[in-house]
């Protein structure tokens, strides 16, 4: 095993607790599911798992838009659930992180409904109001990021939907309830956080114009937005964490922006979702690798994704290929940094197609938080047969109990690269070298250890080592197509 903090080479597996395993038969993922299935991932092999928002919560923004902080929405379990799963994860060497939503609350937080009733109390400025709209901000949902509430009878700041009011971070009192917020859940014993689109909180209090705002990319304001009083708001919440993880979302569009966050005294880590944008060509993965290493350097990295709750699942956006997820899901686990699995992707998910009525979030994003199927029969272990999203295509097929049974199957690779990991202290925490590679193959070094990536569908010659793992078998000392394997030397 290597050295230094847990967290250092460490795989992260991402649950979205709505779409984990239904133990009530209400329809919702619930905790006692996550902590049903810890076997299984203790099997898979992961060190930790990051819950998304299991906070009380109208549910407009699937959660992040969090009504109560302190506790745990009952259609998880409650906080029982939680205190169970903790202990559950604990006992078998698990970690767990909670997700936290510092840039906004939900509209029905206490917080908010004092703000806007009692402009003059003890919440009058923990949000931002003005009398018109007083800036050009555009809400990363669409239309203007200002909408006027007619209870104060001012606009109030939204950089998501309306219904998730920007939290004042320049008011004391909002940086002293965060921060109990997140001593209450280290008290409880959880191990550190993601942190919610974390750029954002700092904030100019003129609240200036963005200046060549694109309006046809709501996104635009988000992926640009730097304010260098957020560097001291994340020196203060690192303060809090005595140790404990913190790694967060700093949606950048200039990724090489993200590592000044990064250091000892902000963020542990910073996911790069380079790989979640780049195109199937190993020219286009290897630029954004070495990007990330050159924006680091050799004392920092990213913590890398290729797929989550916001994205389409890394398989559907490959053309739907098992031999593409396996070449990525190969990349993914052998860089240097902190690799995060999103539930599903082990099996081999696609998204499925939806009807407009069948989608509940309103950007769309709803294919992959379709359910996790767990066994092979119609409900697929899920209490309700059918639950609140439709089943990923294939369910019959793709799911926990069969292809346990399968050794060559894509849920047996990932088990088998992150005991790789594990074995091999190279993978977790050596340097990375890339190397010159025939066209459409990308190469690189882990110490001891090369790595390479066949992007096309055809097989190449590279040069061979003793195979330690291959996504598919090497033919006559080629590389096979569509294929990545990671040799000895
Ligand atoms: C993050 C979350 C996303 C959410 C947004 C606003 O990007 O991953 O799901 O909509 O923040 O909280």
């Amino acid at each position: 095993m290597s050295s230094g903090p847990w967290w250092r080479g460490a795989v992260v597996y991402q649950i979205y607790p709505r779409s984990f395993l239904d133990t009530t038969g209400s329809g919702v993922g619930d905790l006692d599911g996550v902590t049903a299935r810890l076997d299984h991932l203790v099997w898979l092999g992961v060190d930790a798992i990051w819950l998304s928002p299991i906070h009380p919560s109208p549910g407009v923004d699937g959660g992040y838009d969090v009504a109560d902080h302190l506790d745990v929405d009952p259609l998880f379990g409650g906080l029982p659930a939680f205190d169970r799963l903790l202990a559950a994860a604990h006992e078998r060497g698990l970690r767990v992180l909670l997700d936290w939503v510092p840039n906004h609350t939900s509209s029905e937080h206490p917080w908010f409904v004092s703000s806007r009733h009692d402009a003059a109390g003890p919440h009058g400025d923990w949000y931002w109001w003005a009398d018109e709209p007083a800036n050009n901000w555009p809400s990363a949902f669409g239309g203007p990021a200002w909408t006027l509430d007619p209870v104060r009878g001012q606009y109030y700041l939204h950089l998501f939907t309306s219904a998730q009011p920007d939290l004042n971070w320049n008011t004391p009192g909002v940086r002293a309830a965060m921060l109990d917020g997140l001593r209450y859940w280290l008290d409880r014993g959880v191990d550190g956080f993601r942190a919610d689109v974390v750029n954002l909180i700092g904030r100019d209090p003129r609240l200036p114009d963005l200046a060549d705002l694109d309006p046809a990319n709501p996104n635009d304001l988000v992926g640009r937005y730097r304010d260098p009083r957020t560097h001291d708001l994340l020196r203060a919440i690192r303060a809090v964490l005595d140790g404990h993880f913190l790694v967060g979302e700093v949606p950048l569009a200039d990724m090489s922006a993200v590592p000044s966050y990064v250091d000892s005294t902000q963020l542990h880590r910073a996911f790069d979702f380079s790989l979640m944008e780049a195109p199937w060509s190993a020219q286009a993965w290897r630029s954004r690798i070495a990007a990330a290493e050159a924006a680091y350097g050799p004392a920092g990295a990213p913590a890398w994704v290729l797929s989550s709750h916001d994205q389409p699942r890394h398989r559907s956006r490959h053309g739907g290929r098992e031999d593409r997820a396996r070449v990525a899901a190969c990349v993914l686990l052998t860089l240097r940094g902190t690799p995060f699995v999103y539930a599903g992707e082990e099996l081999g998910l696609t998204d499925p197609e939806l009807t407009p009525e069948q989608r509940v979030d309103p950007l769309g994003r709803d294919g992959s938080r379709a359910p996790v199927p767990w066994t092979a029969e119609p409900g697929h272990g899920w209490a309700a047969p059918d639950p609140w999203m439709p089943w990923p295509p294939h369910a019959a097929r793709r799911n926990v109990e069969v292809l346990r049974a399968e050794p060559d199957g894509i849920l047996w690779l990932y088990r088998r690269l992150i005991a790789l990991r594990r074995e091999h202290p190279d993978l977790r925490d050596g340097e990375l070298t890339l190397l010159d590679a025939p066209p459409g193959v990308l190469a690189y070094r882990r110490g001891g250890l090369t790595v390479q990536a066949n992007f096309t569908d055809s097989p190449v010659r590279v040069p061979r080592g003793e195979v330690l793992l291959a996504t598919e078998p090497a033919r006559d000392g080629m590389l096979a197509p569509c294929a990545a394997a990671v040799l000895a030397g």
